[in-house]
């Protein structure tokens, strides 16, 4: 494999994600992280902003980077050499989903999937669940890099306020 892609949303990343980008870039030659640019959907964090975060979080890894899509992910890989998707599987419960987008980006392009198990320390974590927690005040830290705690706080405070 030569350069591999870890496409999502990313609203935030968290820790999960982290350990898919590093298990990911010990097997390909370079990892894309790929961040969703959807118009329809609005998030906590804007796409500049998860992007910046992102930088951050994989800047000790020298294989990876960061871009962001919009459109079919099958498209953007085609544009830009990439040759397979990786993917983290937290549990049962994401496979149909997974399997359902896996077998849909080989129908359209012959694009591969590969999925890493997650790992259990943070099989139970979703960016929307982090939100949730962290909006009521529970402490996220361990579960999120530094760099999101830190803008978690003032993003939450931000919307809390007005
Ligand atoms: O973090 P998410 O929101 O679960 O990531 C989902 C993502 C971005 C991987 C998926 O929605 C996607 O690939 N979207 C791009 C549009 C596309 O290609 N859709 C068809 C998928 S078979």
């Amino acid at each position: 494999m030569r350069t591999a892609v870890c496409p999502g949303s990313f609203d935030p990343v968290t820790n999960g994600h982290l350990d898919v980008f590093a298990r990911a870039s010990t097997m390909a030659d370079e990892v894309v992280v790929a961040v969703l640019i959807n118009h329809s959907k609005a998030g906590l964090f804007t796409i500049e902003e998860r992007i910046e975060i992102l930088r951050d979080v994989v800047a000790p890894y020298p294989n990876i980077r960061v871009d962001a899509f919009h459109g079919l992910l099958v498209d953007y890989c085609r544009d830009h050499g990439i040759q397979a998707i990786v993917k983290g599987l937290r549990a049962v419960s994401d496979f149909d989903y997974e399997l359902q987008m896996a077998q849909m980006n080989y129908r359209l392009a012959g694009l591969e999937t590969l999925f890493i198990s997650t790992n259990p320390l943070y099989s139970y974590l979703s960016s929307s669940l982090i939100k949730e927690v962290a909006k009521f005040g529970g402490d996220v830290s361990g579960l999120v890099p530094e760099a999101v705690l830190q803008r978690l706080q003032a993003k939450l405070s931000d919307t809390m306020g007005s």
